[in-house]
């Protein structure tokens, strides 16, 4: 009886188990995306990464990153967050001309999780937000849930052999408890342990083949990533600024030391520079101009174009042919002169960018299941950008240097010592801190502070 109880209440726990696991009440972005549609777009641009009559919503939940709480009443109801003295609230108002963001109320933290993972997605081209195959931001290896569900599939199939092998040691128990208690009873017929064996074999040999799919599948597309260089929309040179130049990366990939993302640098951060430097010792004035055409800069009277949406196109692009015809004076004070034909290339070129943006394509790409964080490295490891990125500031075109395979993570974290001593995000670790003292070890790995955790690195 005892085991026959057992029995029902393992099966139920393990069932539940399963449930949750494979139900995780996850933020859904089809949601977000049609209440983003619905309540949002009017102000907000879909892609994310563009200002419209409010900002550009991507990487917004770092901005807000420990005030959650805070950023549902904001969208809920903006004027109360700025009223209660907020200050970033209130120097995001100022900057916006105190234009008022229309209040919410009926939204439930669930729907603004909802619109925060599409927010997410479109921002960094991933799930709904990935680009369609075809257009200029295609991605190799474009599909980041499949590892995801693998690793479902496998938690289910490894939860379903336990639980069908729990039954049988419990109809055994059961068996031999009756034999004492005197009754006699029938064993199970052979043909019905051997169905279940064979359901076990079944599973086993099923998991086994679908791993072995799914790595060799992996393995072929590791190879293809590594190496990636995409031609991208603007001839952009990382030698050429960060190199030649020596601009710090950090000037445009500013998330990097805040945030779980680097970031691509919005045209504005360009513009600090190119409102100036109008030509470059490569392409003349045909690369620069496309920034142009997208911002909706004017670099004949040097100003922004006033509404640049509703200017009717054909203005814009006699001015911009008006522009790439002229000669002009490079760095060194020469005279360049411009033929023809080339100018009549570059504006072919350049139109396409008028009053659209520039679609950069995205290079690196973790799947969705594996969480890696910038400022994690950059700041509290101080990792240098090169240890995996290679000499991007020698790179006329971005290549992806490093593998982005798990085995690259954990040999990495196995192998570097963290900067330990006077590093508050490890005040926790006392252990290590008196070891270390004593003499009795000489360095922590990250591995030693649980960098090998699967956890850490998987959602
Ligand atoms: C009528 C235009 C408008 C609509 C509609 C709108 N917003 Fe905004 N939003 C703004 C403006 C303008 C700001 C800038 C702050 C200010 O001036 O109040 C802003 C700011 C924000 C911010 C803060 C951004 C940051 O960088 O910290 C978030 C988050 C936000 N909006 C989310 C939403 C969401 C979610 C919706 C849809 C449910 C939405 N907004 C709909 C105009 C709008
Ligand atoms: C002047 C601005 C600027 C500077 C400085 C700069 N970058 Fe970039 N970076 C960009 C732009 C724009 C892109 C997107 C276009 C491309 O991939 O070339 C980019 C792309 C990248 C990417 C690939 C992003 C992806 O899609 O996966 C990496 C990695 C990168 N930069 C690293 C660096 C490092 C490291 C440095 C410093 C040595 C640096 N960058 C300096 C502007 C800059
Ligand atoms: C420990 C390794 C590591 C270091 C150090 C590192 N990166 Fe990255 N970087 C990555 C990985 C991994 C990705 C892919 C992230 C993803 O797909 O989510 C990435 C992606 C990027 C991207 C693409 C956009 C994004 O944020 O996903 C840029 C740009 C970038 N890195 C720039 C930099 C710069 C600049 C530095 C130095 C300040 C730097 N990285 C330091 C590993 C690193
Ligand atoms: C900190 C200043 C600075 C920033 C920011 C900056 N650039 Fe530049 N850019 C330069 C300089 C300097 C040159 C070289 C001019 C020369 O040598 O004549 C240049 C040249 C160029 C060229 C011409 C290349 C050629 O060979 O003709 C392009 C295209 C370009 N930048 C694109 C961009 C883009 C896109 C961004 C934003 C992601 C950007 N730049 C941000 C300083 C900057
Ligand atoms: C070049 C070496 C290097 C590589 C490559 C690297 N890491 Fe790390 N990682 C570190 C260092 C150093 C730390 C410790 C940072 C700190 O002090 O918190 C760290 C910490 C972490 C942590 C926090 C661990 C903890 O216990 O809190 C996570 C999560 C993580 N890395 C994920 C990744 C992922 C995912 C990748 C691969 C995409 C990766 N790392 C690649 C060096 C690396
Ligand atoms: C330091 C970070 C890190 C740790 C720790 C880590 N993983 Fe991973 N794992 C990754 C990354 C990154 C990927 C994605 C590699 C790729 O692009 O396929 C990955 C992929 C996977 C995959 C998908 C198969 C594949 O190759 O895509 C599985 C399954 C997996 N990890 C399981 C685990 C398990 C189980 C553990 C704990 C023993 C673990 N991981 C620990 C970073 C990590």
């Amino acid at each position: 009886m005892i085991y026959k109880l057992l029995n029902t209440k393992v099966l139920v726990t393990i069932a539940l188990l399963c449930c949750s696991l494979l139900t995780i009440a996850a933020p859904d972005a089809k949601n977000g995306q049609s209440l983003f549609k619905a309540n949002c777009a009017t102000c907000h641009t879909k892609n994310m990464k563009a200002d419209m009559t409010g900002p550009a919503l991507g990487g917004v939940q770092e901005r807000w990153e420990g005030r959650e709480e805070l950023l549902y009443n904001w969208v809920r109801n903006s004027g109360e967050v700025i009223a209660s003295g907020d200050a970033y609230a209130n120097k995001l108002f100022s900057k916006w001309n105190k234009s008022v963001m229309q209040a919410f109320p009926n939204l439930t933290n669930e729907n603004i999780d909802d619109i925060l993972l599409y927010v997410d997605e479109m921002y960094t081209g991933t799930g709904i937000g990935a680009p369609d195959p075809g257009t200029t931001t295609e991605v190799v290896n474009g599909e980041p849930t499949s590892g995801n569900n693998w690793l479902y599939l496998l938690l289910f199939g490894i939860l379903a052999t336990l639980a069908l092998v729990l039954t049988r040691i419990t109809a055994n128990l059961n068996h031999l408890a009756d034999v004492k208690a005197g009754q006699a009873v029938q064993r199970k017929s052979l043909a019905e342990i051997l169905t279940s064996k064979r359901l076990v074999t079944f599973v086993l040999f099923a998991l086994v083949v679908l791993g072995g799919f799914t790595t060799v599948k992996n393995a072929v597309s590791f190879g293809r990533q590594q190496d990636y260089a995409p031609e991208q929309p603007i001839k952009f040179s990382h030698e050429l600024h960060a190199g030649i130049n020596k601009i710090d990366c950090q000037y445009c990939h500013d998330g990097a030391r805040r945030s779980k993302h680097a970031v691509i640098p919005a045209l504005n951060t360009c513009m600090n520079c190119h409102k100036a430097i109008k030509a470059g010792p490569e392409h003349g004035k045909g690369e620069i101009s496309k920034i142009y055409a997208a911002a909706g800069f004017d670099p004949v009277s040097g100003t922004y174009y006033e509404d640049y949406e509703n200017i009717h196109k054909d203005t814009l692009i006699a001015n911009m042919e008006a522009w790439l015809g002229a000669d002009y004076l490079n760095k060194d004070g020469n005279t360049i002169k411009i033929k023809k034909d080339q100018a009549e290339e570059q504006l072919a070129e350049v139109t396409s960018y008028i009053q659209s943006p520039i679609e950069w394509v995205r290079i690196h790409n973790l799947p969705d299941h594996a969480y890696f964080n910038h400022a994690q490295h950059v700041v509290a490891g101080g990792v240098e950008c090169q240890t995996c990125h290679g000499a991007v500031e020698e790179m006329p075109v971005l290549k992806q240097y490093a593998p982005l395979s798990m085995g690259w993570c954990v040999n990495c974290h196995r192998e570097t010592e963290v900067q330990f001593a006077d590093n508050p995000y490890y005040d926790t670790f006392e252990n290590y801190h008196e070891d270390l003292k004593s003499g009795k070890i000489d360095k922590v790995t990250v591995e030693d502070v649980g960098g090998l955790e699967c956890q850490k690195c998987h959602y």
